[in-house]
């Protein structure tokens, strides 16, 4: 059976996220920095699903290690998603580049390291699936995470552009764009309850979403149209406006 690649995967999205594939039959590489910390959440997965749980090392800032770290894999895998991400602090990303830098990197460069490599490997094969996790707070800058938001931004458009590229070659690219999600990210933050998914719920609704090839992916679903309101309203305005 197929393996699909999950990066960043002690994220609390991509483990809901691996449970729904090893539910639904996929052997899996859970990639992630001090992977070691992951081994008991594989075997557990792994005796539920009568599946193949990997672990893997990956730090997606050591873009060095990205050709070894794929060409390794010992079986490529028929599908990616990129669950990587770190929102950093706003406030200090304005005054200290290097935690602007982290973010950036962490959100887009990095991504874009691996992906890349990735995306040549099934053009060529002429097959396969690519996830990337980004984020509404692309879809517009805003002052309170416009840092991070720019590098989503960044993301989104890189996939778009993966998108376009690989629609020629049967491979297929989705971009996630989730709202807020109840993780490790936005623990302790005061989250509007009816506009906050749960993971095992973003988990699905990927899923659902990557089975039927579609594009684009707003979750939970009345993002997409928060986002449109928010995406036209005047930049006259806008600047002026707390959101
Ligand atoms: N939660 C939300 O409201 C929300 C909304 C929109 C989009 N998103 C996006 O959804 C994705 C998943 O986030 P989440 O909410 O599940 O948050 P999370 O639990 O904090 O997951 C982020 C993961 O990224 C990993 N990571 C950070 N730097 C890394 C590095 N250098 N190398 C490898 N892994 C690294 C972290 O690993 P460690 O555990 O080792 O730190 C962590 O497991 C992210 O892309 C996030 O931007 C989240």
């Amino acid at each position: 059976m197929s393996y699909v690649l999950i990066i960043g995967a002690k994220s609390d999205i991509a483990q809901a996220i691996a449970k729904k594939y090893a539910e639904n039959g996929y052997n899996l590489y859970l990639a992630a920095r001090q992977a070691n910390e992951l081994e008991i959440f594989a075997k557990d997965l792994a005796i539920r699903s009568n599946q193949t749980v990997q672990c893997l090392e990956l730090d997606i800032l050591d873009t060095a290690s990205h050709p070894v770290f794929y060409n390794d894999l010992p079986e490529k895998p028929e599908g990616v998603i990129t669950a990587v991400g770190y929102l950093g602090a706003q406030d200090l990303a304005q005054s200290d580049f290097n935690e602007a830098q982290k973010i950036i990197d962490t959100n887009y460069t990095g991504v874009v390291s691996l992906l890349n490599l990735i995306a040549n490997d099934f053009e060529q094969r002429q097959y396969g699936f690519i996830v990337g996790i980004s984020s509404v707070a692309g879809d517009r800058g805003r002052k309170s995470n416009y840092i991070y938001g720019s590098a989503k931004a960044a993301l989104s458009a890189y996939l778009s552009g993966l998108r376009n590229r690989l629609d020629a070659s049967g491979v297929d690219v989705l971009t996630v764009k989730p709202g807020f999600v109840a993780t490790k990210m936005t623990a302790g933050m005061d989250l509007p309850a009816k506009l906050t998914a749960q993971p095992e719920a973003v988990a699905n609704d990927i899923y659902k979403a990557q089975q039927k090839k579609k594009n684009v992916l707003y979750t939970k679903g009345l993002w997409k149209w928060i986002m449109l309101i928010i995406k036209h309203i005047p930049e006259g305005l806008f600047k002026k406006m707390s959101i």
